[in-house]
């Protein structure tokens, strides 16, 4: 039910590193994260980047909206310097790029598809088509695919229409009243949840209807214990120095 690892690293290397980029995954590495969960939305030219804000500003040195701005600009961009400043200069990487790194050093994905507001069709489309191109063979081969994962319903239903065969996990802060009948239109494998907002009883009925069950972001370990024990499937964390990585 849940084939994929239990913990990961948000934001591919948590508070360690500057989030959603190279460096992030080779932090994230260092600590023994082989699991990755990021962030993907289009830059202008139509390209899947991973960053997670719609505005430059926060982690991209600049202003304006990450769909001003061709993946090559926002490549050239300067996505490090606000962590610190040996990442200067560390640039938005291009999903393209994120995914050869992650299955150069076998890294598992749970693919956040993260659309600017408008977006949010041709993103779940975008990086459906993206991720079935990436992984042809191992989708031929029947491997352990990477999992697609959205807020957006609409892009979630795009990212099905594009690519049937990669599942995809719902996220909601909290899992609503009737989230089982929505989960069912959708066709989705997992509820993703805030841990903070969920229950024991709530955990039971996920797992009860056969569905996955996936927490963000847990930084304790006495806390992911815990969730783990209600039967929460895996979930993702910052402290990716506090926490080890599980199979
Ligand atoms: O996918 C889990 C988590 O990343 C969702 O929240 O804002 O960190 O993308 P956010
Ligand atoms: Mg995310």
């Amino acid at each position: 039910m849940w084939p994929y690892p239990r913990t990961l690293a948000h934001r591919g290397g948590g508070t360690l590193a500057p989030e959603n980029t190279l460096a992030a995954l080779r932090c994230g590495l260092a600590y023994g994260y082989r699991a990755v969960e990021f962030d993907v939305m289009l830059a202008s030219d139509g390209v899947p980047v991973v960053v997670h804000d719609p505005e430059l500003g926060r982690t991209v040195a600049g202003s304006g909206f990450i769909s001003d701005y061709t993946a090559e600009e926002l490549g050239r961009m300067d996505a490090g310097a606000w962590f610190g400043p040996q990442f200067a200069g560390e640039g938005v990487p291009t999903f393209e790029a994120v995914v050869a790194y992650c299955k150069a050093q076998r890294i598992w994905m749970n693919i956040e598809i993260k659309p600017a507001p408008g977006f949010e069709v041709p993103t779940g489309l975008a990086v459906a088509r993206a991720t079935r191109s990436h992984f042809t063979q191992e989708i031929a081969a029947g491997e352990l695919l990477p999992l697609l994962s959205s807020f957006s319903i609409a892009a979630l239903q795009a990212a099905r229409q594009a690519a049937p065969e990669l599942a995809r996990g719902w996220l909601v802060e909290a899992v609503p009243a009737g989230w089982m009948q929505t989960a069912k239109e959708l066709g989705v494998v997992a509820i993703h949840c805030d841990h903070k907002q969920l229950t024991p009883e709530l955990a039971r009925q996920v797992k009860e209807a056969g569905y996955g069950l996936f927490c963000y972001t847990v930084n304790t370990r006495e806390r992911a214990s815990e969730l783990l024990a209600w039967g929460v499937d895996g979930y993702c964390t910052d402290r990716i120095d506090v926490i080890p990585p599980m199979a």
